[in-house]
């Protein structure tokens, strides 16, 4: 629905004070911030109901018949389209990684502001729509053109500081060459059904090995552009500092890091002394692949390798597992799992302070109980 300003409206919530009926944890009731029980990894493709969702603003009932996505900007043949007609586009369907670029950020130590994921706030969904560079391509991009914003239909006044003077909508760019590379999809089915509204009905962003917030959710916007973006969503929220020479410059969160987490046993499990227990996780990258997996039982001390349940696939995570025969001293057991990618990327020690509170991919720490459980 839209206003008279040509904003549109968010959709009332129809919950009233009913708890989520979904397995999700709640982080936030509304807009909605729920978390993956990660501890449930069971499978390669993560059940749709059980995937993570994270909103900045409520999220808005768009309707199909009046629909347009609009493709403009500094673009020859600026045009817009409507649901029927991208549906009848030649579509893809590929596998991708969502993680929060906030993804486990209760194991920051001191505790930091922020939605406290825990590891949920990842996912592993088989997306289906057209391929962005389609739209790019029909469009005739301006040989100057530096980035495509992507602005969904959502919006508000957000928290990060600087805080905006008024109400911004929900938008992020891509650079020129990631917007046009084949796997960045404008998606309208996630796991081989429509998309589900929390995740951006009728049609979101796919963007594959950058963190989630690249993936806008209610897509109505394509816009090309001639200078860099630096809208909210890259400045103020989701930015980090690098470095010119020795100077900190502001720049936006864009590829994944190369990260692995434990799913079992999960933290502060109780385990039995002396038996096997198979610990299990996933790992995932950026542009590229995860290559080997190492566990650590003592904290780090030693390391050894684990074995990996899914074949190497650019963009899609790798489950693994590992054969635990735990020890037989009773007592307090950190384990950490520890990720390499084929271009030679190792998840650091520490967690980088120039991303603040996001890119959490230092092996995190799972202390669990081992017990003589048959002595009781
Ligand atoms: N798109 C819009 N329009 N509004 C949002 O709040 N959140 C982003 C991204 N796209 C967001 C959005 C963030 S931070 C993430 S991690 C992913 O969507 C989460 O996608 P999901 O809710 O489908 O898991």
């Amino acid at each position: 629905m839209k206003t008279s300003q040509g904003q549109y409206t968010n959709a009332e919530s129809d919950e009233g004070c009913h708890l989520p009926s979904t397995g999700l944890i709640t982080r936030q009731r509304e807009p909605k911030n729920l978390e993956t029980p990660f501890d449930q990894l069971d499978s390669f493709l993560s059940p749709t109901d059980l995937f993570y969702i994270r909103s900045h603003f409520p999220a808005p009932k768009l309707d199909l018949t009046s629909y347009r996505l609009r493709v403009d900007g500094a673009v020859r043949r600026p045009f817009s389209l409507g649901y029927k007609e991208l549906r009848e586009m030649p579509s893809e369907t590929r596998i991708a990684i969502l993680e929060c670029a906030g993804n486990s950020r209760v194991f920051l130590v001191p505790q930091v502001e922020g939605a406290q994921w825990e590891l949920g706030a990842v996912g592993n969904a088989e997306w289906t729509g057209v391929p962005l560079r389609s739209l790019l391509d029909r469009a005739r991009l301006e040989e100057d053109v530096c980035e495509v914003v992507l602005e969904g239909a959502d919006w508000g006044i957000p928290k990060e500081k600087p805080v905006p003077p008024g109400p911004v909508s929900y938008a992020r760019s891509l650079h020129r060459d990631k917007a046009l590379q084949h796997e960045v999809l404008i998606a309208y089915q996630m796991n081989g059904r429509d998309l589900p509204l929390d995740h951006g009905y009728p049609v979101r962003a796919i963007v594959p090995g950058h963190y989630g917030m690249a993936s806008v959710k209610w897509l109505t916007h394509i816009h090309a552009v001639r200078e860099p973006f630096q809208g909210y969503w890259q400045t103020s929220d989701y930015g980090y500092w690098s470095y010119l020479g020795a100077k900190p410059v502001r720049r936006a969160l864009g590829e994944m890091k190369v990260k692995s987490e434990i799913a079992r046993p999960r933290v502060y499990e109780t385990i039995e002394s002396d038996q096997v227990y198979t610990v299990c996780g996933a790992a995932w990258a950026g542009e590229t692949e995860v290559t080997e997996i190492l566990v650590s039982t003592d904290g780090g001390q030693t390391w050894v390798e684990a074995g990996f349940l899914d074949p190497a696939q650019r963009y899609a995570w790798r489950r693994w597992k590992y054969d635990w025969l735990t020890p037989k001293k009773p007592g307090k057991y950190t384990l950490l799992a520890r990720a390499k990618d084929a271009s030679g990327g190792v998840q650091p020690n520490e967690h980088d302070q120039n991303y603040g509170s996001y890119v959490i991919n230092h092996p995190l720490p799972i202390e669990v109980i081992v017990c003589d459980l048959a002595g009781g």
